[in-house]
């Protein structure tokens, strides 16, 4: 028995050792954690991460740090995060190692898990080249985006008021967008395209459940969730990417489609930026994918949790269809110019970003260089979290955080605040890291909530009651990004 405790006694002191001597930040406060594991065993599910996140900004203020086997993660909020991401942009602007991202993508990440490296700033020059080419108005992104937002209404028609779960509708349409926005087309109703699509971000939901898939030091847990689900991501991965191949036989430089072609042109003519790097075959295919993927599961989220909302809360949807009364009227079809015109929408597409929050640390940065940081001299090769639901959550910016109040974004006269009054909401990141799909999610997301309440009065369902959605509570974090649970409404044409 004295053997054993003096066993545990020398593993429990070797292991204090062990994160005392690794910890590069011990001039950082944080939690302190337990020998050798630190904090990986207080937040091993999504819940249990983004509550302890929670928690901890609380005890320890705007800049902590967590430890992951040996592992440290700088975890930063309020203006630290502007400094970080603006201020200080390139020296954060790196992305950490992430093994079971690397083997999902064959060994190279591509984009959105790239490191900031001269490739990287290329490829998000060439997507930027991509969405460019529909106008600077995005005019022929909101042409496609309506036809295919009008499709998905008239379905909705069908169902003459009874109850149903928007999920698929909505998903099928974001899709829909899209598969235009990559190939020039969206592909026929009923093509397998749209189920696969669902069946992806389910399982990018259940794979992105386990920590090991933003934490690094976590692989060595992989085999708790299997590579079951790593083999199934990637067939699904290798049919879209079959499905968007066989748009290269028909390729014709003079006449550029959407986005693969762009990118494909890039590569076929060996195409350089002023660094001199050049993309390969496997980057045309795979990056393709990462931006499908980064555009379509937020955007369904987002609009999934604004219907949700506007069912829970009948006087603010009351209000906003007020306003496209007066301003759209029912006989035409919303644009982006009349964004403007209904400042309530607006307010209330940014309450809805800040309230669900559900890309809640953005992805992993990590310094290029060593930097500062509040302050605080920060090594080169730390891992940084820009903690954005730290501060959509904070009473010090937002008052009366948990309640849905999108006259909070609205000035004395009905206009939207200006931006420079929302520097703390930043569901988007900012600097060079930031969201390159923003604008384009920004038009899709009025475009289809403005035609969804010009055309229909949400209601509760007639049965299961809809509650007001808690984003505090354990069913809402699931998955990353977060999703509310599954439910239904009525829809009844106005
Ligand atoms: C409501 C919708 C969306 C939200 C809330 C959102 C949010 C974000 C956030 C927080 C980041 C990480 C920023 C950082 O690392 O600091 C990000 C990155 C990214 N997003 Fe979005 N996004 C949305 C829609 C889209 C769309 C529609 C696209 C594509 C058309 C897209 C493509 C990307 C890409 C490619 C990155 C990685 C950029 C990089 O690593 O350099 N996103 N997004």
């Amino acid at each position: 028995m004295l053997a054993i405790l003096v066993a545990v006694a020398v593993v429990l002191l070797f292991g204090f050792i062990w994160n005392k001597t690794r910890s590069r930040l011990t001039h950082i406060p944080g939690p302190s954690g337990i020998p050798i594991a630190g904090n990986a065993l207080e937040i091993t599910s999504c819940f249990k991460l983004i509550s302890k996140l929670h928690e901890w900004m609380e005890k320890y203020g705007e800049i902590f740090k967590i430890n992951i086997f040996g592992d440290e993660i700088l975890v930063v909020s309020g203006a630290l995060i502007g400094e970080m991401l603006v201020t200080k942009g390139s020296d954060f602007a790196g992305r950490p190692k992430i093994p079971t991202w690397e083997k999902v993508f064959k060994n190279e990440v591509h984009l959105v898990l790239r490191d900031y490296d001269p490739k990287l700033r290329f490829i998000r020059k060439l997507v930027h080249k991509g969405l460019r080419q529909y106008g600077e108005g995005m005019d022929k992104i909101e042409a496609i985006t309506v036809t295919e937002i009008g499709k998905c209404l008239d379905k909705i028609d069908k169902l003459d008021g009874a109850d149903f779960d928007p999920f698929t509708y909505i998903h099928h349409s974001i899709s829909q967008v899209m598969n235009t926005l990559v190939t020039g087309e969206a592909v026929p109703d009923g093509h397998p395209m749209l189920n696969k699509a669902i069946d992806w971000d389910k399982l990018d939901g259940e794979i992105g459940q386990d920590p090991a898939f933003f934490l690094p030091a976590m692989e060595k847990m992989s085999f708790l969730f299997g590579e079951g689900k790593i083999k199934d991501y990637t067939d699904v991965m290798e049919f879209f990417i079959e499905h968007w191949r066989s748009y290269e036989a028909t390729y014709d430089k003079e006449n550029m489609r959407g986005l693969y072609d762009v990118i494909y042109k890039a590569y076929l003519e060996s195409e350089t930026d002023e660094e001199g790097v050049k993309i390969s075959y496997n980057n045309v295919k795979y990056l393709m994918f990462e931006l499908y993927g980064a555009g379509i599961i937020t955007t369904h989220k987002a609009i999934y949790a604004f219907v949700h909302m506007m069912v829970t809360h009948p006087g603010i949807q009351k209000r906003i269809q007020a306003q496209i009364d007066d301003v759209i009227g029912s006989q035409r079809n919303p644009t982006t110019a009349d964004k403007r015109k209904v400042p309530l929408l607006e307010a209330t597409i940014h309450e809805t970003l800040r309230y669900i929050s559900h890309v809640p640390f953005a992805l992993p940065h990590e310094t290029k260089r060593e930097t500062s940081l509040g302050g605080f001299a920060i090594p080169n090769k730390t891992q940084v979290w820009p903690f954005i639901s730290g501060n959509h959550y904070n009473p010090k910016y937002f008052k009366d955080p948990l309640s849905f109040n999108p006259d909070r974004f609205l000035e004395h006269d009905g206009s939207v605040s200006h931006a420079s009054s929302r520097r703390m909401l930043t569901p988007f990141g900012a600097g060079p890291r930031n969201c390159v799909g923003e604008v384009f999610a920004r038009t899709r997301l009025f475009l289809f909530t403005a035609s969804l309440l010009q055309r229909f009065r949400l209601l509760q369902p007639n049965e299961g009651k809809l509650d007001v959605l808690d984003p505090k509570r354990e069913d809402y974090f699931t998955k990353l990004p977060n999703i509310c649970p599954n439910f239904k409404i009525r829809a009844i044409h106005r």
